[in-house]
C-alpha cells in the first residue's frame, strides 16, 4: 500500500425542528418516523481517520485525550465499516469539537457524520451522499442529517435493510434567515442516552402511538412552512413538536425528565418575549439545554434576555450551514474557551 489510507472530515451538528424519538429497528438504527432539521454553521466536529496495518486495535482520541467512554461506540462503527467493505486494518481516529466539551451538548450527530465521511475518503469507497447518510445513521440517527447542508429531512424508509432511510435536502442554508441560540443550562453530561430513552418510551409511554401520529402531521406542516419561508410557522411547529416529544417521554415509566429549573426558566422567558412582540421559539432535545429559534434581526435582543437569566451558563450562536465534507488540512480545530 503506497497511498496512506487517511482522510479528514468536518461535520456540523444539526437541530431537529421536527424530532425523531423512537425506532422501527434497533439493530439497524432505523427511525419510526421521519424528522426535519437545520444543519448548523458552528458546533462542528473535525475527525481524522487513518487505517494502519500495524495497529492491533483501534486508537481513539477526543480533543487530544483518550476517551474510553466513547471508544467502544466508535469501534462498533469501525467494525461495521470493516465488515461491510472488507477492510482488515484497525484505525487511528482523532476527533475534536469546536464547541466547549463537557457542555452537555450532543456531539453524536456531528461526530458520526464526520467519521462516516472520513472513512469513505480514507478507504476510497466512493459512497454517494445517500449512502453516507445511511452509514452515518448506524452511528447515530441524527448523524444521518448532518450530511446535508441547510434544511434536511430524514426519510424513515420502508426497506427492511434500511437502505432507503437517509436524509435529503429540503432547502439551502440561505433559504431562511434563522438563528439558533443554544442556552446552556448545565455543563453536566446527560443522564439517560437517547437509545435507552427511546426504548423506554416505546415500551411504556401510553402516549407513544399518539406521538408517532402527531409527528407525521408535524412533518407535513413543517415542510409547508419551510417551503413558504415562514419563520413564524417554523417556530410554532418546532416548539409544539418538542413539547409533544417531551410529553411522551414524561409519560414513560419511570418518566424521562430531561429538564432542570433553568430549562423551564428559558422556556418561560421565550414565551414572555413572544408576548412582548419578539419572534422566538424554543426546542429541546434529550437534555437540559434549550435551543431558541429567532430571526437574525431579533438575535441581539433574544441573546440579551437569555444572558440575563441566572441559570444560563453559556450561549452559543449558530445559523444554517453546510453539510459534512472532506477537508485537506488535518489540523484539529481549537476548542473554544
Ligand atoms: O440519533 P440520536 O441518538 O442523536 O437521537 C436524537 C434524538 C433527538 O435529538 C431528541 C431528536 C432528533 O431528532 O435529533
Amino acid at each position: 500500500m503506497t497511498t496512506p489510507r487517511q482522510a479528514t472530515a468536518v461535520a456540523p451538528s444539526n437541530i431537529a425542528l421536527v424530532k425523531y424519538w423512537g425506532k422501527r429497528d434497533l439493530d439497524l438504527n432505523l427511525p419510526a418516523t421521519g424528522s426535519i432539521s437545520v444543519t448548523l454553521d458552528t458546533l462542528r466536529t473535525r475527525t481524522s481517520v487513518s487505517f494502519e496495518p500495524a495497529l492491533e486495535q483501534d486508537d481513539f482520541r477526543l480533543n487530544g485525550e483518550d476517551a474510553p467512554a466513547h471508544a467502544a461506540r466508535v469501534t462498533r462503527f469501525l467494525d461495521l465499516v470493516r465488515r461491510t467493505y472488507g477492510v482488515g486494518e484497525h484505525a487511528r481516529v482523532e476527533t475534536a469539537n469546536d464547541f466547549p466539551t463537557g457542555a452537555g451538548l450532543a456531539s453524536s450527530a456531528s461526530g458520526f457524520a464526520a467519521l462516516a465521511v472520513a472513512c469513505d475518503a480514507a478507504l476510497d469507497l466512493g459512497l454517494t451522499t445517500e449512502q453516507l447518510s445511511v452509514l452515518a445513521r448506524r452511528g447515530s440517527g441524527s448523524a444521518a442529517r448532518s450530511l446535508i447542508g441547510g434544511f434536511a429531512e430524514m426519510q424513515p424508509g420502508v426497506a427492511a435493510d434500511g437502505s432507503d432511510a437517509f436524509a435529503t435536502a429540503l432547502a439551502a442554508p440561505e433559504h431562511l434567515p434563522l438563528r439558533v441560540l443554544v442556552a446552556v443550562t448545565t455543563r453536566a453530561a446527560k443522564s439517560i442516552g437517547s437509545t435507552e430513552g427511546m426504548q423506554r418510551t416505546e415500551a411504556t409511554s401510553p402516549f407513544y402511538g399518539a406521538w408517532v401520529a402527531a409527528t407525521r402531521a408535524d412533518l407535513d406542516a413543517m415542510r409547508a412552512a419551510l417551503a413558504a419561508g415562514d419563520l413564524e410557522r417554523v417556530g410554532v411547529i418546532a416548539e409544539r413538536n418538542c413539547l409533544r416529544m417531551h410529553a411522551t417521554m414524561l409519560g414513560a415509566d419511570p418518566g424521562l425528565l430531561y429538564w432542570n429549573a433553568a430549562t423551564v426558566d428559558v422556556m418561560q422567558a421565550v414565551r414572555l418575549l413572544r408576548e412582548s412582540g419578539v419572534g422566538a421559539w424554543f426546542t429541546i432535545d434529550a437534555g437540559p439545554q434549550v435551543k431558541v429559534l429567532c430571526a437574525a434581526s431579533d438575535e441581539a435582543r433574544v441573546a440579551q434576555r437569555l444572558a440575563d437569566l441566572d441559570g444560563v451558563v453559556d450561549i452559543l450562536a449558530a445559523g444554517p450551514g453546510a453539510g459534512a465534507r472532506i477537508v485537506e488540512d488535518d489540523a484539529l480545530p481549537k476548542e473554544q474557551a
